[in-house]
């Protein structure tokens, strides 16, 4: 019988992604290259669960029936046998992706949604080669894919929009926060306006306006103080249009409007500054330890989650 939620690429996403179906009560099959691959993948998504548990996102009951729900394989033919969705999340590559995805169209009935978790691929192009590709669509989940709630459905030239809205209920029963994203393009919906900010704030920092670490705190302490629960056009509606209209024609003509990534950080790149890995790049990683960052940063967002899903009952 066809019940499973199938995941493809047991990696970071994928792990996250397979530990959030099992949750929700579905027969989940996390599939990769070889065993050792499946396995250090069901063991992420074992990692994945018991963080949500200990942290009052799941119960122990919901934790231990998922355990038992997820299981692993190797074998693409066989898991599709028992596919109702499947999810790719294999390395961002076209042409391995196309190459999935053709082969997949052919082993399931037209029915069962083919979707993507790629980040900057479209998943028309993905498709190219599927007799269906009404079919396939962008399943995009953030990092971490097993507590952000936000999945962005991204429709492809061809996706039906009504098999995108059957994912969009499917994934609200993953509590997870879907939205629809009508046309394939680069960035799809959030990343587009993530990306905006970062010039902005890389553009902030090379004009000497403010350090790395005041930006961060601006936008940390600040409008991301609210961003869980009112997002910018409901502040626009709050503050009055008219308001919003005065502040955006006097501070627009002096932000940056740059249609490529800005001189500073090719510089930064260019000199070796290039991040963690690094050990320097905005900030001097030689003195600051990331996975402490990591923690910190999650258990933010699984305070946020707590809060967000107590104000959904009032
Ligand atoms: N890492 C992120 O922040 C992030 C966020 C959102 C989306 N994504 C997207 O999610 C996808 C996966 O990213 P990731 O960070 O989990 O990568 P990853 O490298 O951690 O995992 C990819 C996994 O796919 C497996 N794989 C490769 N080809 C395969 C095949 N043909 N069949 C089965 N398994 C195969 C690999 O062995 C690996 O385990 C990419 O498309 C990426 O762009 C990543």
């Amino acid at each position: 019988m066809r019940s499973s939620v199938v995941v493809i690429g047991s990696g970071m996403m994928g792990s996250g992604i397979g530990a959030m179906a099992a949750l929700a009560g579905n027969q989940t099959i996390l599939v990769d290259l070889d065993q050792e691959k499946v396995k250090a993948g069901r063991d992420r998504a074992f990692q994945c669960i018991a963080l949500r548990t200990e942290n009052g996102l799941n119960t122990p009951e919901e934790a231990e029936r998922a355990r038992q729900l997820l299981t692993t394989g190797t074998d693409i033919e066989e898991a599709a046998s028992k596919a109702r969705i499947v999810i790719e999340a294999i390395t961002e590559d076209l042409q391995i992706k196309q190459h999935l995805f053709s082969r997949l169209d052919s082993l399931l009935p037209s029915d069962v949604p083919i979707c993507s978790n790629t980040s900057g691929l479209r998943i028309t192009d993905i498709a190219e080669k599927c007799v269906h590709p009404e079919r396939t669509m962008t399943t995009h989940f953030w990092l971490p894919a097993h507590l952000v709630p936000l999945v962005e459905v991204v429709m492809g030239d061809s996706t039906s929009l009504e098999m995108a809205q059957n994912m969009i209920c499917e994934l609200k029963g993953w509590k997870k926060s879907p939205v629809l994203v009508r046309r394939d393009l680069p960035g799809q919906l959030a990343n587009r306006i993530f990306q905006a900010m970062i010039r902005e704030a890389v553009s902030i920092v090379a004009s000497g306006l403010a350090s790395a670490e005041d930006v961060d705190t601006a936008i940390s302490c600040g409008m991301a103080m609210r961003f869980p629960e009112w997002g910018p056009l409901k502040h626009l509606d709050a503050i009055g249009l008219e308001l919003g209209l005065k502040v955006q024609d006097s501070v627009l003509p002096g932000i940056c409007a740059e249609k490529e990534a800005g001189s500073y950080l090719r510089q930064l790149v260019e000199q070796g500054e290039t991040g963690v890995a690094a050990g320097k790049g905005f900030y001097d990683w030689s003195k600051r330890d990331i996975h402490k960052d990591i923690a910190k940063r999650d258990v933010f967002i699984m305070e946020a989650v707590k809060v967000t899903q107590r104000l959904e009952q009032c």
